[in-house]
């Protein structure tokens, strides 16, 4: 790409100094960039030639804002401060960015583009939400091309942090600069290409898996279910902490990416994909392997195991909490009602089972006793769960269980890579209250037993309260029952 030079960065507003933003387009992209922008705290003017634009617009933010208000969203922002105009140059008056999100048409984006920087002031740049076309073929018809720049988001862009940022052929590097700039300033997650690529970065990789998945299909070799599933349960718990390099960097285990390469290299010749693979050179060898030591800079092989599975624990244990089902019952009773059913009328607390991860250890080569509280945390949160006191419980309930006592003894040593069973006892259940006992396992050894109290707590009145019905009934069908280790004081 050859980017031209003019206008000077300094001719474009300081990030600072914008109140107002405009939406051209105001679909599932452009409403969801409006919904996110005013959550950022701007004044957001929107175009969009719908006859409903504006009623489309507030059913898309009544949804986004609940979701906004969780993750992302300044202490000024004004979910009122919109305007829908009829008139562009209205629309575009006093505005310190402008974010094109009409529908995927050449011609249309072309024409559009063209009438959008003939309304704006030149020093205003111009981001299109495009999912493929390149800015070099939209901007032809605009007299200032060079404040056109590719800003490409995912949906929905008022959750998805990722901007993708690339310059046509006549953008300015000053303007991909400025609007890389102002994306990062509003919280995105930003990268700035240097060269066009026809769907950019990320959905190239989504669409070369999108159209294996429909040859798999086409071909009887997958059904649609086993495909999702196929991601969903597994490489797709991966990604959210590594990307696909650094995935296959430990794929190679201690040797990284570099073994990786040479011990599957020769199946890049194997037809487990339609897509071709580029010939395993040594200098593309050696790109990728260099380039996964940068991305890892000083974590470790056995650092980036940990996170990963840190993070599987934490994915896997809140996808099954969000997969209760939701549907006539209250969020509530209905997991209430799952649980209940796969348990029998008598049950007893699951196991917690996990491993001591690398991060764990302290200087005396053995789990530090922080990690055991960490632990039993996990385990009553896994009790929570099996009661019922689950997250869609709590967010339906606004009611949750607060350990107000507890009382740990530490009792032998867990080292590195040992397997840990933690056993809870319900020792007596009140109105308000728990009373939990846990003993934690390596093998057959009993390692560390917790005991704690905890209370049922309205979170909206800051009170106790008794537990709702079908944590009740949920409760009274686990047995009681007291270790003799419960209440045993110090020493
Ligand atoms: N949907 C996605 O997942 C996704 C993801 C990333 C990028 N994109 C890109 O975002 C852009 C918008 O896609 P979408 O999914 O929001 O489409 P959409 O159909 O939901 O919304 C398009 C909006 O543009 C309006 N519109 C129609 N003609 C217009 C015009 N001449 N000027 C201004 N607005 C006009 C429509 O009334 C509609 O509200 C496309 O370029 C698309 O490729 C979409």
């Amino acid at each position: 790409m050859t980017e031209t030079t003019a206008p000077e960065s300094s001719v474009f507003p300081d990030f600072a100094a914008i109140d107002t933003v405009t939406c051209i387009g105001a679909g599932t992209i452009g409403g969801g960039w409006a919904a996110y922008l005013l959550a950022q705290g701007y004044r957001v003017k929107i175009w969009d030639p719908a006859p409903d634009a504006g009623k489309k617009f507030s059913r898309l933010l009544d949804a986004a804002w609940p979701a906004l208000a969780e993750l992302d969203m300044v202490d000024e922002a004004d979910r009122t401060a919109w305007s829908v105009h009829t008139d562009l140059a209205e629309a575009v008056a006093g505005t310190g960015f402008v974010q094109e999100s009409a529908p995927e048409d050449l011609a249309l984006k072309r024409g559009l583009l063209a009438q959008i920087d003939a309304a704006c002031e030149p020093n205003v740049v111009i981001g299109s939400s495009t999912s493929g076309y390149s800015m070099t073929e939209m901007a032809t018809e605009a007299i200032h091309p060079e404040r056109l720049v590719v800003g490409h988001p995912f949906n929905p862009p008022y959750l998805i942090p990722l901007v993708e940022v690339v310059g046509g052929a006549q953008s300015s590097a000053a303007a991909v600069d400025w609007a890389a700039g102002f994306y990062s300033h509003i919280g995105k997650s930003v990268i700035r290409m240097d060269r066009e690529v026809p769907g950019f970065i990320a959905n190239r990789l989504q669409e070369a898996q999108w159209r294996e998945a429909l040859h798999m299909v086409e071909q009887g070799e997958a059904t649609v279910e086993q495909i999702d599933r196929s991601i969903t349960d597994g490489p797709g718990l991966r990604w959210p902490f590594q990307g696909p390099m650094l995935t296959f960097h430990l794929a190679g285990g201690e040797g990284g990416m570099a073994h990786m390469l040479d011990h599957f290299g020769p199946s890049l010749k194997s037809p487990w994909t339609r897509l071709t693979a580029p010939e395993l050179s040594q200098s593309l060898r050696d790109d990728v392997v260099a380039g996964c030591e940068v991305e890892a800079g000083p974590r470790t092989i056995p650092d980036l195991v940990a996170h990963r599975d840190a993070g599987i624990i934490a994915l896997r244990r809140l996808t099954a909490q969000l997969a209760e089902p939701r549907d006539t019952e209250s969020a509530s009773e209905a997991s209430v009602s799952v649980r209940a059913a796969t348990m029998g009328v008598t049950g007893r607390l699951d196991d917690y089972v996990t491993e001591v991860v690398p991060e764990w250890i302290d200087y005396n080569g053995h789990m530090s006793e922080a990690f055991y509280v960490l632990v039993f945390g996990f385990a009553t949160d896994q009790v929570m769960d099996q009661l019922g006191l689950d997250a869609a419980y709590r967010e339906s309930a606004k009611a949750s269980l607060y350990t107000v006592e507890s009382h740990i003894r530490y009792l032998d040593e867990a080292a590195l890579g040992d397997r840990l069973a933690v056993v809870p006892h319900l020792v007596s259940v009140g109105e308000k209250k728990l009373h939990l006992a846990y003993e934690m396992y390596v093998g057959d050894r009993l390692v560390s037993t917790e005991e704690i109290m905890a209370l049922h707590v309205d979170q909206a009145e800051d009170r106790v309260v008794p537990f709702l019905a079908p944590v009740t009934e949920r409760i009274t069908q686990i047995e009681t029952n007291r270790p003799d280790w419960v209440g045993r004081a110090i020493g």
